[in-house]
């Protein structure tokens, strides 16, 4: 499976539950949620629509270093799940499960070698911080709209992990931080700076942010 494809399954997961708001949900959910991630892929994106350019993108791991070394990594820890998953059950709930759990793996696997989390993956606010503020947003009005958003996902709690899935185990924090971030700066992107092609409209309606500093 591409990248791509493991991205937005991510993204379209943790945008329902992001959205939901409710964080009182078990961590259960995390993993056993029905919703249709697989065919809902196309419109989840996590392209930026805010400024020139893609601020967004590899978020933590620009170089795409990590990336390519924690794939290795997570397939082979997977490898003997994966290697039993027959294709026609690609969207069972059970291989739904697995690839939600590897895209947990993957990123806090990421955020680990990039130094944004601690050992036990959790978030390091100290470094995200820096990081967010000295590497992704560089003009005035971006480092006003992304500490705002910092402040707000940082402190953000996050469903944890389900306690009964003792299975390759992962710190979920992270995936569910970086969409945080992500959402946070596209719905109080200034006007003035919003992408106004289709795609972009398609995403603010989806996320329902169309009208700007709402909130
Ligand atoms: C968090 O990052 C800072 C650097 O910004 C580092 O000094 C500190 O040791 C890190 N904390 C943990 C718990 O890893």
């Amino acid at each position: 499976m591409s990248a791509a494809v493991f991205k937005c399954i991510v993204v379209a997961l943790v945008l329902q539950q992001v959205i939901a708001g409710d964080h009182q949900r078990r961590g259960k959910e995390l993993l056993d949620t029905e919703d249709s991630d697989f065919f809902r892929c196309k419109q989840a994106t996590r392209k930026s629509c805010c400024g020139p350019e893609n601020s967004m993108k590899r978020f933590g791991d620009k170089d795409k270093t990590a990336a390519d070394q924690c794939y290795a990594e997570v397939a082979e820890k997977f490898a003997s799940t994966a290697g039993v998953t027959p294709k026609q059950d690609l969207f069972s709930t059970e291989a739904v499960k697995i690839t939600k759990k590897k895209q947990f793996c993957l990123h806090e696997c990421i955020g680990k070698k990039n130094k944004l989390l601690t050992e036990d993956g959790s978030l390091n606010k100290t470094f995200i911080t820096d990081y967010s503020m000295n590497t992704i947003f560089k003009e005035q009005w971006q480092k006003q709209v992304g500490e705002k958003a910092l402040a707000k996902c940082l402190e953000e709690t996050y469903i944890p992990w389900p306690t009964e899935e003792t299975e390759y185990k992962c710190n979920p924090v992270y995936v569910q931080f970086q969409h945080c971030l992500w959402l946070e700066y596209e719905s109080n992107c200034p006007d003035d700076k919003r992408k106004t092609n289709k795609k972009c409209e398609k995403t603010r309606n989806r996320y329902r942010m169309q009208k700007s500093s709402s909130k």
